[in-house]
């Protein structure tokens, strides 16, 4: 029997509504606030940055987005997150990754104020997440946690495997899952006999971006699979997993597009509420 497949797209709707009827009734400056930060031009990132507005038009949240030119200083990028951390009107501040080559991202992301990160990547916030505690974290990986809850399994125990290990998912997945006592292996694109190894997780997270990289042979039956990837191959979006035979193998798994990425936006607005204590 096929996979059942796992609806981020409405799962995240249904989250947005929820949120959109706690924010009704707000006037403008009783709402939470967003700053969002795109620096340069990168085509993939102008479509998350307005995905981004676009959702925090829908709840009810205030945007505040600042386009900046590629070639901005960043004495001048500096100055821009300084002013926001000290807005009263903005409860979180996103600074759009990757940023253009010269600018020192880790500079940068330390320059928000812990208590404004909506993003979870500063790194106050990664110490607490890895020691357990309670803070804003990275919207993919929360977006994940989310869709793995949405099946009902238990995920105390299992073998979970993530393939990828960046510090937007892979690391903070890892986090997450371990904080679920998930028994947590990560792997990555230099890992010795990585079929094998992909093929011992009941869980499988999958966020190394290169379009299939993970074969459905690679899938052990009744495995749930959560595919991050979002790759353009000839036009068409495809994910990290080779889709149509991983669905024959697992017992549940997400869609690209449709998983996901549209609890990425979910998680960031719940951030954002959850920034500004609503
Ligand atoms: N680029 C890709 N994903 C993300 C994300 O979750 N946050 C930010 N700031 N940049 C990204």
């Amino acid at each position: 029997m096929p996979a059942s497949i796992i609806d981020g797209k409405k799962i995240a709707a249904d989250l947005r509504k929820d949120m959109k009827a706690r924010l009704s009734g707000r006037s403008e400056g009783d709402r939470p606030g967003l700053a969002v930060v795109l620096v340069g031009d990168d085509p993939a990132s102008a479509v998350y940055v307005n995905q981004k507005e676009k959702a925090c038009r829908e709840i009810g949240v205030n945007s505040f987005m600042h386009r900046l030119p590629g070639d901005t200083g960043r004495g001048e990028l500096l100055a821009l997150i300084g002013r926001l951390n000290a807005s009263r009107e903005v409860h979180g501040i996103l600074v759009q990754l990757p940023l253009p080559e010269g600018i020192d991202t880790k500079e940068v992301i330390s320059a928000i104020l812990p208590q404004k990160d909506v993003d979870g990547f500063h790194p106050y916030n990664i110490g607490r997440l890895w020691s357990g505690e309670s803070t804003v974290a990275p919207c993919t990986p929360m977006g994940i946690m989310a869709l793995l809850d949405s099946t009902g399994i238990e995920m105390k125990g299992l073998e979970t495997v993530v393939v990828g290990r960046s510090n937007i998912v892979g690391k903070p997945a890892a986090a997450m899952l371990l904080s679920r006592h998930c028994t947590v292996t990560m792997c990555h694109s230099r890992t010795k006999d990585l079929p094998d190894v992909v093929r011992r997780g009941d869980i499988v997270v999958a966020a190394v971006g290169i379009p299939n990289f993970v074969t459905g042979e690679m899938i052990k039956p009744g495995a749930v699979v959560i595919d991050v990837g979002i790759n353009r191959v000839d036009g068409a979006l495809v994910g990290d997993v080779e889709f149509e035979p991983a669905l024959q193998r697992a017992s549940f798994i997400t869609p690209v597009p449709g998983g996901v990425g549209p609890m990425t936006i979910a998680m960031l607005m719940q951030n954002t509420l959850q920034l500004a204590g609503v």
